[in-house]
């Protein structure tokens, strides 16, 4: 890749927003960030980038054709950066039409907007373009306790509603390239944590949670495995795969760090011990609740690829980066009131309260 611009989108939301970051501190080339900003998107989260000349944000959807080829249009990027999305499995659950709305027509919308750009670039432009979709483990389904990890050729078996919308994402993704040639890459992560996760996620919730004194709950028996990588791992990951990865090549990405969820929640209680140890002990507020419908036991990525053919390693470890993120809510408890607003006290009504999980 050339130092042109490049268009990201869902830039406003966790890990977009670490990833503009991360581009603007690392690289040198400017950033048209498309978000709607839908409950999950928070301007906040780009205050950093506030008065950087080389961010452009716009609020729209990736699925309003006219504004996306206008965009690509004025800025001529070298690449696009694909993060918008609906993301959270609780959700999906309770309304998929949203995910499919996004994740499934949005992706499809974006896709023809670059097919079209990308076929009237010429030379090194067109040479050096490239359509980075952010995808996830939970399109490969799930796994029991003694199977391998996930690799880039296990098969797809997608089993919530986000992660069926992600996974049809992932297959037109792939079709653009196979059919039209589109220099597509497609990177499938584990579960992230990190600053401005929004606390509707597991890692945030019992941050968040813990501090106000309210019950962490735990779905099910608190056995089930995730694969955890520290966001700036994942974004490292995303700028290799755009200056190196191949074209048409999907890249798992994770942090072989799996630990149950019970594990998650008691290392986060004892974060939180040491640093506000007149509440202590945290794990007290502890709660088994009931378990999500069709819940994956456990997810686990081989990185193999990534680390042999990009030369990527994620530099955080899982308990060191934990606390590190504890800390950070502690010290933005200002951003927590923040996101913590009417529309967010809805949905944990929902999902917790009465006819909820609780
Ligand atoms: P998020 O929910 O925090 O943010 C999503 C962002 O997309 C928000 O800013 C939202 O406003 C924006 N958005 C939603 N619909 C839009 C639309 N129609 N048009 C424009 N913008 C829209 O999500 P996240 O956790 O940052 O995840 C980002 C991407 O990474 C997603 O594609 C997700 O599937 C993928 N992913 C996430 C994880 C994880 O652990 N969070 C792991 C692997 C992959
Ligand atoms: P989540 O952060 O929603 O990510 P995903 O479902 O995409 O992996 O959940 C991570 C794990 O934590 C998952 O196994 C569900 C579990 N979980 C709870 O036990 N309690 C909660 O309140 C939440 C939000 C998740």
């Amino acid at each position: 890749m050339s130092a042109g611009a490049i268009l990201v989108t869902g830039g406003a939301g966790f890990i977009g927003a670490n990833f503009v970051l991360d581009w603007l501190a690392n690289e040198g080339s400017p950033v048209v960030n498309l978000d709607q900003l839908t409950y999950a998107g928070n301007p906040a989260n780009l205050a950093a980038a506030a008065k950087d000349a080389r961010h452009v944000f716009v609020k729209g959807d990736v699925g309003d054709r006219a504004l996306v080829g206008g965009l690509l249009r004025e800025h001529r990027p070298q690449a696009i950066v694909h993060f918008a999305a609906e993301s959270h499995v609780d959700r999906s659950i309770h309304g998929p039409a949203e995910f499919i709305q996004t994740n499934v027509i949005g992706t499809f919308s974006l896709l023809e907007e670059a097919r079209g750009y990308w076929s009237g670039l010429a030379g090194t432009e067109r040479g050096g373009f490239r359509f980075l979709h952010v995808s996830t483990d939970e399109v490969y389904g799930s796994l029991n306790g003694a199977d391998p990890a996930f690799t880039e050729t296990s098969p797809y078996a997608p089993n919530s509603p986000y992660a069926a919308s992600k996974a049809a994402a992932d297959h037109l993704v792939r079709a653009y390239h196979h059919t039209y040639g589109l220099p597509a890459i497609t990177t499938n992560c584990s579960n992230n944590y990190g600053p401005f996760q929004f606390p509707e996620k597991l890692i945030p919730l019992m941050i968040v949670n813990a501090l106000a004194g309210k019950p962490l709950p735990v779905y099910g028996d608190g056995l089930n495995v995730r694969d955890w990588l520290y966001v700036a791992d994942h974004c490292a990951a995303v700028r290799l795969a755009l200056r190196k990865g191949r074209p048409g090549e999907t890249y798992n990405i994770g942090g072989r760090a799996e630990r149950t969820n019970l594990e998650v929640v008691r290392a986060v209680c004892a974060a939180l011990d040491e640093l506000r140890p007149d509440r202590a002990p945290h794990a007290k507020l502890i709660r088994f609740v009931k378990d999500r419908p069709g819940h994956d036991r456990r997810y686990a990525m081989d990185p193999r690829k990534i680390e042999a053919e990009l030369g990527w390693r994620p530099r955080h470890g899982f308990e060191s980066a934990l606390r590190k993120t504890v800390e950070w809510y502690l010290d933005h408890m200002d951003w927590v009131n923040g996101v913590t607003s009417g529309a967010y006290r809805d949905w944990t009504e929902l999902n917790y309260g009465q006819g909820g999980r609780a």
